[in-house]
């Protein structure tokens, strides 16, 4: 190297290094979130209605590790003080939990409300003001009313309207308290992930049509409670109203697949995205012409894609006060070789792109197969959706690492340090208005299909305890430090 470029690259070392700023903005705010089925336990408490989560384990016990299921969960239904005491403990200044629909609505019908219900929610969200925190809240975390189910649930387009119809009931109720909503937690798990593998509730298998039909109702229904906020609601109440995606991080494996992770990232998040947050609407125009060429070569006169009107993409577009994003995992893509065969999307392959997910190299691994930590995916992917969709409002709804049992989660701490770095190098160097984050979980809880093996929890839950004990581990004291500090620069904890 010349002398030139030796200048130069001290220049920029010390540059990197002046620039290392771990303080988070004034404002950013701190959170942990959890949902309904998978904590609150309760299922049939009083008049609640079965959920479709409800039912899927019930009918079949065996499709869950160890016959487990949410019927007692962490009880927060009886324990939800103690909730509130971690996340004083925490110093969080929100804490996210999801409504189960049944239990507010026990039809899934707004002919009747239950009224214990809407005390059990009235308890938690007071009890957290009362504390000085916030209450953020997940309008639909996957434990649809069995009712609305057996009236094809997310394939029927007037479910659109039912959804609205619940959603208009809980900004009713709890909108003079509740000023952050989501609508969605993770619609790709909704339709994809339910339709392609069969394998979570409602365990209907349907890959071809199923997916992309709820894909486009779930828009339309989200669409439909935003405007129904943002007209009756927003004047009086003025909170925000969101969705979150969850989004895998996509990079191409070789230069020469380029184009192809930039198809596999909006087949991925793009689909539950582009309709709302882009200036056109509709669905991504690459991945929308890749579906039409497939359709008509699986002998499909139309594309499996259902159509947008220009009125409809009208409803959908602009719908957000906010973008969410809950992230986990980096993949890297490449092109299929003569006869592989593919797993199913949306944690395996992208047939429709003739696309192979692999692991990036070398990375530690979680408990969880579908889990890799590679902290950078966290910043390229906050970067890219600031150039996707503009100089919004980023939140950062989920972020976490499972682990076995036990206090001592040096892992997960070391995986919090290694994210919310990557977040604040997104904030500070590239201008990303990320205004919130969010871990993934609270406590340990039934995740889904894993059963209460993966433990994602800044609190352990003792589940052979009927009071369902939790104990803060290792990565709650860092959390709170963080927290405390505003500062990824803590010591102690
Ligand atoms: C560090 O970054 C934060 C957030 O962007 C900013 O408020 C603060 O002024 C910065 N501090 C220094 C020393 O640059
Ligand atoms: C609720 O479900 C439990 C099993 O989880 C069962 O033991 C109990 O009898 C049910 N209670 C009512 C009122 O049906
Ligand atoms: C980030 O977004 C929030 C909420 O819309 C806004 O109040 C704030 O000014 C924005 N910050 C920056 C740096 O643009």
């Amino acid at each position: 190297m010349d002398w030139l470029q030796a200048v130069l690259i001290s220049a920029v070392l010390a540059a990197s290094c002046t620039a290392s700023n771990r303080t988070f903005p004034p404002g950013f705010k701190f959170g942990a979130a959890s949902s309904s089925y998978q904590i609150e336990g309760g299922w049939n408490a009083t008049d609640k209605g079965e959920s479709i989560w409800d039912r899927f384990v019930h009918d079949d016990p065996t499709r869950i590790p160890n016959n487990e299921n949410g019927d007692v969960a962490c009880d927060s239904y009886n324990n939800w003080e103690r909730d509130i005491e971690m996340a004083v403990e925490l110093r969080l200044h929100f804490y996210r939990f999801s409504l189960s629909w049944s239990r507010i609505l026990p039809t899934g019908f707004n002919n009747r409300i239950s009224e214990d219900g809407v005390r059990y929610y009235n308890n938690l969200i007071d009890g957290l003001l009362a504390r000085g925190i916030e209450p953020f809240v997940t309008l639909f975390h996957w434990d649809l009313p069995q009712p609305v189910q057996e009236l094809s649930g997310w394939t029927n387009p007037l479910i659109a309207d039912w959804f609205a119809e619940y959603a208009r009931v809980v900004y009713t109720l709890f909108g003079d308290r509740v000023k952050m909503w989501l609508t969605f937690n993770e619609p790709i798990v909704v339709c994809d992930g339910a339709y392609n593998t069969g394998i979570i509730a409602p365990g209907i298998l349907n890959p071809e049509i199923a997916p992309y039909v709820c894909n486009k109702i779930l828009l339309m229904a989200h669409a439909k409670a935003w405007r129904i906020y943002d007209e009756e609601f927003r004047p009086k109440y003025h909170g925000k109203v969101g969705l979150t995606n969850m989004w895998v991080w996509i990079e191409p494996a070789a230069d020469e697949y380029k184009d192809l992770a930039e198809l596999a990232l909006q087949n991925f998040g793009g689909r539950y995205s582009h309709a709302i947050f882009s200036k056109e609407g509709g669905w991504p125009p690459g991945i929308e012409e890749v579906m039409a060429e497939n359709s008509l070569k699986r002998g499909y006169s139309k594309s499996q894609f259902p159509a947008f009107t220009e009125e409809e993409k009208d409803l959908v577009r602009g719908t957000y006060d906010f973008c969410g994003l809950n992230h986990y995992i980096s993949r890297l893509i490449r092109k299929a070789k003569e006869g592989e065969t593919f797993t199913a999307f949306p944690l395996g392959d992208v047939e429709d792109l003739d696309g192979i997910m692999l692991l990036p190299d070398g990375r530690e691994v979680g408990t969880s197969y579908w889990d890799v930590v590679y902290p950078v995916g966290m910043r390229r992917l906050l970067v890219w959706l600031k150039e996707q969709y503009g100089d919004i409002e980023y939140v950062i709804t989920e972020n976490g690492y499972p682990t076995g049992a036990g206090l001592e989660d040096t892992s997960r701490v070391n995986y919090y340090k290694d994210y919310l770095e990557q977040v604040l190098l997104a904030i500070n160097e590239d201008g990303v208005n990320v205004t919130h984050y969010t871990t993934w979980s609270l406590m340990d809880s039934f995740e889904w299909v894993d059963g209460y093996s993966h433990k994602f929890g800044l609190y352990e839950v003792d589940f052979t305890d009927p009071k369902r004990t939790r104990t803060p581990r290792q990565s709650a004291y860092y959390y709170a430090s963080v927290i405390a500090q505003h500062s990824l620069d803590v010591s102690t904890y």
